[in-house]
C-alpha cells in the first residue's frame, strides 16, 4: 500500500494557505481541514455565552464540545473571531484538545491537506509533504483588504496591518506551538504570486516529493 499523502501548510495569517489548502486538496482529492477553524470555533463559543476568552475553564470546555463535521465558517470567518482565537490559542490544554481532533482527521488511508499553524511541527510532524506559506505584512494586509472590499465591506489598511502584525506576534511568540516552518518545510512566499502561481508552485513541490525526489 502506498504512503497516505499528507500535506501540511503552514503560515501566518493571510498568506493565502487557506485557498491553496483547498486547490490542493481538490486537486488531490483529499479531505480538507482548515484547522484554524477550530481555534476560532473555541474562540466563539466564549463570545457568544459572554466569557472571556483568557478563561482557560471555559475554553476548555468549549474544545472539547468542536465538532470538526459542524465547523460553520460564513460565522466563524468574521475578523473579530479570528483576533479571539488567537487568544484562545495561547491555552496549552485548548491546544491539546484539538490538536488530537486534527490527528484523527489526518488520520486517513489515502492522506489530507492541514493547514494552520504548528501543522508541520507538532500536529503532523510525519508528513509527507510540509510546505510554510508566507507572504510580506504589507502585501497580507492589501489581500485582506481587498477581501473586505469585495465583500462589499469597507476597512483601513493601517488598521488592518497593525492587526495583522500584532497576530504574528501573538503566534509566533507564544510558549506553546508558535509558528515557525517546519526544519523540513519547503518555503514558498507568495508576496509576488498570485493564486494560480501560487498554486502551481506549490504543486510543483508535491509533484517532486511524488516522485520520490524530496521527502519531507
Ligand atoms: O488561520 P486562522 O486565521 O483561521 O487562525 C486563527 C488563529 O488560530 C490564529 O491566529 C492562531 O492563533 C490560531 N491557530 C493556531 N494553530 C493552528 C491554527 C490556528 O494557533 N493550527
Amino acid at each position: 500500500m502506498s504512503r497516505p499523502l499528507l500535506i501540511a501548510i503552514d503560515g501566518p495569517a493571510g498568506a493565502g494557505k487557506g485557498t491553496l489548502a483547498r486547490r490542493l486538496a481538490d486537486y488531490y482529492h483529499l479531505p480538507h481541514l482548515d484547522t484554524g477553524l477550530t481555534y476560532r470555533a473555541v474562540a466563539h463559543m466564549l463570545i457568544a455565552k459572554g466569557w472571556p476568552l483568557g478563561d482557560a475553564p471555559h475554553a476548555v470546555e468549549a474544545a472539547r464540545r468542536v465538532d470538526l463535521t459542524a465547523l460553520d465558517r460564513t460565522v466563524l470567518s468574521a475578523h473579530a473571531v479570528g483576533e479571539a482565537a488567537s487568544k484562545v490559542a495561547v491555552i496549552p490544554e485548548v491546544r491539546r484538545i484539538l490538536v488530537e481532533k486534527q490527528r484523527a482527521f489526518a488520520a486517513r488511508p489515502d492522506g489530507a491537506v492541514l493547514d494552520g499553524r504548528d501543522i508541520g511541527t507538532v500536529v503532523c510532524p510525519e508528513a509527507r509533504v510540509k510546505l510554510y506559506v508566507t507572504a510580506s505584512a504589507a502585501v497580507r494586509a492589501r489581500r485582506r483588504l481587498a477581501e473586505i472590499e469585495a465583500n462589499d465591506g469597507s476597512g483601513d489598511f493601517a488598521t488592518i496591518l497593525a492587526d495583522i502584525e500584532r497576530r504574528d506576534e501573538r503566534d509566533m511568540g507564544r510558549a506553546d506551538s508558535p509558528l515557525r516552518p517546519a526544519e523540513d518545510a519547503h518555503l514558498l512566499d507568495t508576496s509576488e504570486m498570485d493564486i494560480e502561481a501560487a498554486f502551481q508552485a506549490a504543486r510543483a513541490i508535491v509533484e517532486e516529493v511524488l516522485a520520490g525526489g524530496n521527502e519531507a
